[in-house]
């Protein structure tokens, strides 16, 4: 069974999960619970972080009836980057069959990268490895070559945030195994192995913070992070009409929409503005147009993000929206006249049996990619054996061959 949390701007969602035997995932408990400790992914407030932690795992470890050890943890905020890089060992004797020695080796060239002193690597992915120039090979072990090579997706973080969120799990009194890449985490909830194959691009628009990744060949190249989202667009709102948080995030909800053409002038919504003490009548389409250009404005961020990424012209997958904010009426319409890249859909999990109805929502896609992720990584061939604390599990690799940390 493997546990996740995704920390969010608006939540934390814990999941335990098992693998079903056919790919997917058997849901063996879920909790949310409110969370406003994380601003644009960064924790801001510790305390009000480790309670909603402990509430859902609590309550997760209630439902299963096991206690929860480790916890993979969702990590976000634009202080988080990736990057491509390229590791390549000789083989010796020449052409001999690869070993599972060699993989790590030629991962563990590609990470030696020089960061600043004030960051450090939480993911390190293999995309792709080459065998004497020979591209697009998945599984190296056991092929015999003299050049092995590979292009590994390497996360970093700033140290400080990395150590406020295990602080804060810590508080709650877990520990992490890994901490996995937002964008990832929604990617592997909401695409299909096809569309991850081909070419797509996932753009998780959720409360403090747009997770964009680019996915190809199976696996992430490009990903970033954009800090507007849901609870801005709630702010304009809340700003522009002078009302509070709570009145400008209902009439969001209730009467939202991207397209100021699809509401007519006579349509009026009744608004409760700071200070008075009845409702008044507000045009819809003044509260619609507020909406559309803050979702405007994001759309252009996104196509610069992709643009970026240099994968305009191979995502035939197109753009799939996922996150609580995607659920606008309209916002996949008005992706699709900005970004000028194909379809676009929404995407949702598609999640059976116990907690389908919760889980199957946009605003879940991470939770349920990074118990993709966890019930993958258990099964992965390089997984390190040893457990123990994450930052030693992703530097095992390392130090069983005797190299320092990058
Ligand atoms: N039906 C809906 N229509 C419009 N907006 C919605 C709807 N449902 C949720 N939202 C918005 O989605 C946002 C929350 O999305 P989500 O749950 O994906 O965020 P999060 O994961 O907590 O935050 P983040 O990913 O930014 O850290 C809120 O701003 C909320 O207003
Ligand atoms: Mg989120």
């Amino acid at each position: 069974m493997v546990t996740v949390l995704d920390l969010g701007s608006t939540k934390a969602v814990c999941l335990a999960a098992e693998p079903d035997g056919a790919g997917g995932l058997e849901v063996r408990g879920l909790a949310v619970a409110d969370c406003k400790g994380l601003r644009r992914g960064i924790v801001n407030d510790l305390e009000e972080t480790a309670s909603a932690i402990e509430t859902v795992v609590r309550r997760v470890q209630k439902e299963t009836g096991e206690e929860i050890q480790g916890l993979v943890v969702s990590i976000g905020g634009t202080h988080v980057e990736g990057i491509n890089a390229q590791g390549f060992v000789p083989i010796y004797p020449k052409s001999r069959a690869i070993q599972r020695e060699d993989v790590l080796q030629v991962i563990n060239h590609s990470r030696q990268l020089m960061l600043q002193p004030d960051r450090e690597q939480i993911q390190a992915m293999p995309r792709e490895f080459r065998i004497d120039g020979q591209r697009g090979i998945k599984h190296p072990i056991g092929m015999n070559g003299s050049k092995l090579e590979v292009v590994t997706y390497i996360v970093t973080g700033q140290t400080t945030h990395i150590q406020n969120i295990e602080k804060a799990v810590g508080m709650a009194g877990k520990r992490i195994e890994h901490m996995v890449l937002q964008p990832l985490g929604s990617g592997l909830g909401v695409l299909t192995e096809e569309e991850m194959e081909l070419g797509v691009a996932v753009v998780d628009i959720g409360g403090g913070t747009t997770d964009v990744g680019v996915f190809s060949g199976g696996s992430i190249a490009y990903s970033a992070t954009i800090p507007v989202a849901g609870l801005l667009v709630t702010s304009d709102l809340s700003k522009l009409l002078k009302t509070t948080p709570e009145e400008a995030e209902r009439l969001k909800l209730e009467c939202g929409n991207t397209n100021p053409k699809a509401v007519s002038d006579t349509e009026s919504v009744s608004v409760m503005q700071l200070g008075q003490t009845q409702l008044r009548p507000l045009q819809r389409r003044v509260l619609v147009e507020i909406i559309e250009s803050r979702m405007r404005e994001l759309a252009m961020m996104v196509k610069q993000q992709i643009e970026k990424s240099g994968m305009v012209g191979m995502l035939p997958g197109g753009i799939v929206l996922t996150g609580g904010g995607s659920l606008l009426p309209g916002a996949d319409k008005l992706f699709s006249d900005i970004l000028k890249l194909g379809r676009v859909r929404i995407g949702e999990p598609s999640i059976q049996g116990p907690h389908s109805s919760t889980l199957n929502q946009a605003g879940m896609a991470t939770v349920v990619g990074l118990a993709q992720f966890a019930v993958q990584f258990a099964d992965d061939e390089l997984a390190p054996a040893e457990s123990g604390n994450w930052k030693e599990r992703i530097r095992t690799i390392w130090s069983a061959l005797g190299g320092k940390q990058a």
